[in-house]
């Protein structure tokens, strides 16, 4: 049966970023950082969104102003309503102990903030456009960032740096989420040196709990079976890091 959207009050918004925002909303009941939110505006559309920041009975969703929903989405202030329904999907495993890297490429940082806390030895890489598009600067000091355009940090992208770090030391496992193509590279690094990994997709997601096959991934579907996915699922995924299914349900194939 159909989850019905239910009607929540967005208690605080806090600007991160020029074109990112976080709206924060009361929330009880079991969630596991990695899994998404269906968020409904009526009248508009619904999209999906994952937890960024776990406060309490609050949670908080971060969201990059990229088209029409996003951008009405950015509108909303304290005390408006949105809908809600989820959370969906399959989340990470986190091995606390391990030697981790957490590697987000520009809005993927939002799915793996909620789990820098819980790791007990952990390196955070970020890599973004431009300096104004890096995320959670004072929430978190020490990573390693890096920029397209050389205006802070490493010029270069993630896996450049991640490259880096891997010639002076060793992690025992890689957790992911932003451009599939970073995502792709990454897991090629992972197999030659044999690093435990796990990555979030963000396919096109329309139903969100598995019926339309919108979110497919080479038969694996993003909001049920994902949006995290195991190495070893991931290398049997012949689309992953190549082809995508556009909102009108078009194979594209990346070069
Ligand atoms: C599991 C998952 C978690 C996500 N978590 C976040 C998050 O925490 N913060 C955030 O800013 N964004 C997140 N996104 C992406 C977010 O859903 C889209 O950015 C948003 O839907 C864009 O809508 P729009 O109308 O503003 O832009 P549009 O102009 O419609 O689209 C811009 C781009 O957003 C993506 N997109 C659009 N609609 C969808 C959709 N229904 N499903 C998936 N991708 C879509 C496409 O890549 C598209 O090219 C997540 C996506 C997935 C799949
Ligand atoms: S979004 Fe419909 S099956 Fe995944």
């Amino acid at each position: 049966m159909i989850e019905q959207p239910r009607m929540i009050n967005i208690c605080d918004v806090w600007e991160e970023t020029p074109d990112t925002k976080t709206f924060f909303f009361p929330f009880e009941g079991p969630f596991t950082p990695g899994q998404f939110f269906m968020i409904w505006i009526p009248l508009l559309d619904e999209k999906p969104f994952t937890i960024s920041y776990i406060q309490e009975e609050f949670l908080g969703i971060t969201v990059l102003k990229r088209g029409i929903f996003t951008q009405k989405f950015h509108e909303k202030k304290a005390g408006d309503s949105i809908g809600i329904r989820g959370p969906y999907g399959k989340g990470f495993e986190l091995q606390t102990d391990l030697r981790s890297c957490l590697i987000g490429g520009g809005i993927g940082m939002a799915s793996l903030a909620t789990i820098v806390d819980r790791l007990h030895n952990v390196t955070i890489i970020q890599g973004a456009k431009t300096s104004s598009e890096l995320l959670y600067r004072k929430r978190f000091q020490d990573m390693n960032l890096c920029t397209d355009d050389g205006t802070l940090g490493y010029t270069g992208t993630t896996v450049d740096v991640l490259n880096a770090l891997l010639e002076k030391q060793r992690f025992q496992k890689i957790y992911a989420c932003g451009p599939e193509r970073m995502m792709y590279k990454i897991s090629e690094i992972c197999k030659k040196h044999d690093i435990e990994y796990e990555a979030s997709l963000e396919r096109y997601i329309k139903c969100g709990f598995g019926v339309c096959g919108q979110c497919d991934c080479s038969g694996q579907r993003t909001c049920i079976d994902g949006p995290v996915f195991h190495q070893q699922e991931l290398i049997r995924m012949a689309d992953f890091g190549k082809i995508s299914i556009t909102k009108t349900g078009e194979r594209v194939i990346h070069p």
